[in-house]
């Protein structure tokens, strides 16, 4: 048995990128398609409800498009939706949060735990509650970090102004001698090397894009979804959907996947 049916992905930009690479690698026969909200991004600094909502309309759209599978891969839009719209869709909905938060609890040796996300994440407590339902003894800092994605989206992922900028957030996370950090945003992975730098090599960076892809190849193996072409060369496809501008998304995208990639607007409205 083979489905060809593809995978839905999505996040607020071009942040869920970082977890679509690690699905493409771990899965290469799969086809995708990722829908990047460029048009709304970004969603860290909105009311969780109204993340609920734009979670909603592109998971439906995603369905509409016969996806075999949904990953949410966008912390945000996990902390707001992935329990709600787990409830109202057939398709398996995957989320990013409890996997990273897994990850740091293998990591961590003095058990204190940073994360780092945007406002909306961090005001959920989705983290908080992931890391103590496996280790309650684990001690959690939070920071959020509103000026990350809105740099990234510009294509800012290096230089002076990002520096100084992870300087400033992460100075309490370092006072406090946490661990294990979490990239508890998927934009986050595109400026590890700065936060590793400021970090220092003694702290582990966790990000949950491959615990993410693990747990998609599970759930697609378990229920016998894995697409299985005759010819190992029949490679899977993937499609790039943004709702703003196509050809900008085009030229971040290819950047950060290493590949030349072109997008498409959405075919029916929002
Ligand atoms: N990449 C998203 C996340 O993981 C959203 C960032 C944003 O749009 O603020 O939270």
């Amino acid at each position: 048995m083979s489905d060809p049916r593809p995978i839905g992905v999505f996040d607020s930009g071009v942040g869920g990128l970082t977890v679509l690479s690690e699905i493409r690698d771990r899965l290469p026969y799969e086809h995708t398609v990722y829908f990047g909200d460029t048009a709304r991004v970004p969603y860290g600094v909105r009311d969780l409800a109204e993340v609920r909502w734009f979670a909603f309309e592109i998971i439906r759209y995603l369905v509409d498009m016969d996806v075999k599978l949904v990953v949410i891969a966008c912390n945000t839009a996990t902390a707001a939706a992935l329990k709600a719209t787990q409830r109202t869709f057939d398709v398996p909905i995957i989320g990013v949060i409890e996997p990273g938060a897994r990850a740091a609890v293998l990591e961590t040796r003095n058990r204190r735990v940073g994360v780092l996300a945007t406002q909306g994440t961090v005001r959920s407590g989705a983290y908080r509650r992931a890391v103590a339902s496996l280790d309650a003894g684990i001690e959690v800092y939070e920071q959020a970090c509103p000026e990350f994605v809105p740099l990234i989206e510009r294509g800012i992922v290096g230089g002076p102004e990002l520096e100084g900028v992870t300087r400033g957030y992460l100075l309490p996370l370092k006072q406090r001698g946490t661990d294990a950090v979490i990239l508890g945003c998927t934009h986050y992975p595109l400026i590890s090397a700065t936060i590793n730098r400021v970090l220092g090599p003694e702290v582990r960076l966790i990000s949950s894009a491959g615990q993410t892809a693990l747990e998609v190849a599970r759930v697609l193996s378990r229920r016998g979804f894995l697409r299985r072409p005759k010819r190992p060369e029949d490679k899977g496809r993937s499609t790039y959907i943004c709702s703003a501008d196509p050809e900008e998304f085009a030229i971040l995208g290819s950047r950060f996947l290493g590949e030349e990639i072109r997008a498409d607007s959405p075919a029916a409205a929002l």
